[in-house]
Order: structure tokens, then sequence, then C-alpha cells
């Protein structure tokens, strides 16, 4: 069994669709859902699902390792972040090399970097006058957005669309596919170390 743990800030609803798609698996499974907010969807989504969880507080998670502890304990081989908005310290990044994927939510390396999440995002597309956006799907390191791309996904931004239009047009996309991003990268790395 190879297990994931996702890691997630708010809704959850890209770790909803990759805790459905890996239900119908049978040698890869979620096994961890890591949370910074208290009341945050995405710990009921686990509950239903019946997925443990991690309440993680910004003291230990940067000033200590002891997530690893955590980490280790559920056996976690690699990381998803579903929109988890905390920067990866570099101690976590160098435990799980190439074992931690990110999705943001546009076409890397444009819109990215610290304080550019959710609605900021698509906000800045729709300033720049953007004609396409979409998902980026990325190695983690130590910087915010900019590890190695995995994968995108492009779609078209008419010139009437809003920063919501924008919004869900991109996240769409990502539920169609982060899902199998994440099972595709987990199975390569099975066969690195396997
Ligand atoms: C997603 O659109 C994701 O790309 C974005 O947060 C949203 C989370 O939605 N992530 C970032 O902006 C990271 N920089 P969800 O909680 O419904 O999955």
């Amino acid at each position: 069994m190879t297990n994931l743990a996702i890691f997630a800030s708010g809704g959850g609803s890209n770790a909803r669709k990759i805790i459905e798609h890996f239900e119908s698996l049978s040698d890869l499974r979620v096994a961890l859902v890591v949370c910074n907010k208290k009341n945050a969807g995405v710990l009921d989504i686990a509950a239903e699902h019946g997925i443990p969880t991690l309440l993680i507080d910004r003291t230990s998670f940067y000033e200590t390792d002891e997530i690893l502890k955590e980490l280790r304990s559920h056996d976690v081989d690699f990381i998803a972040l579903a929109g988890f908005l905390w920067l990866v310290p570099g101690y976590l990044v160098q435990a799980y090399p190439r074992r931690i994927l990110n999705i943001h939510p546009a076409l890397l390396p444009k819109h990215g970097g610290k304080g550019m999440y959710g609605h900021h995002v698509h906000e800045a597309v729709k300033a720049a006058g953007d004609t396409v956006s979409g998902p980026t799907i990325h190695f983690v390191n130590e910087h915010y957005d900019e590890g190695d791309i995995v994968y995108q996904a492009s779609t078209h931004i008419d010139k009437e669309d809003t920063p919501e239009d924008i919004a869900r047009k991109v996240l769409a996309l990502e539920h169609k596919h982060y899902a199998e991003v994440v099972e595709r990268c987990m199975r390569e790395v099975g066969r690195l170390v396997g």
C-alpha cells in the first residue's frame, strides 16, 4: 500500500475528488488529512470518509519537525497540497523530495508567488487580460509556486468573464485532473523506490 497525505486549508473540494478517486484504487490510499484551520470544510469531508485528520499550528509546523513523526506514524509516502496556503518548510521538502505536489489555479510561471491564492489569482488573470487560464500541478520546493511543473490544463477566458467565472472554469479543470495526476506521480515514486 502506498499512502497519501492531503494538506488543505479550506473547503476541500479538490481533497474530496482525490479521496473519492482513491477509494476505487486497491494499492493507493489517502491515509491522513492535514489541516491548519479548525473549522475548515475539509475536516468534515475527511470525517465522512473515515480518514484520520491532523490539525497543525504555525509554531509546531515551522519551529519543530513534529509533523514528520505524525506522517511516519501513518506511513505517508507522498503528499498532495489541495488549497493549502502555508509555505512548506525546508525540512519537510527535504524529507519528501519530489514527493509533494501542489495545485495552483493559474498557468505558472504567471500569477504565482506569495499572496497569490484563490480569488487573488483570478483577479490578476482578469486584470492582465489573459485569454487562457488553467491549473498548474507542480512539485513543491522551498519557494511558493516554483517547483518543476508536472501538468497544466487550460481553458479559454472570454472578455466578459468575471474573476468568479474564471475561478469556476479553472476549478472544473482541477477536479478533472488533479486526482489522476497525483495517482500517476505516486506510481512513478513506487517504481523508483520499489
Ligand atoms: C483551489 O482552486 C486551488 O488551486 C487553490 O485553492 C483552491 C482550493 O479549493 N490553491 C491556491 O490558490 C494555492 N496557491 P478547494 O479547497 O475547494 O480544493
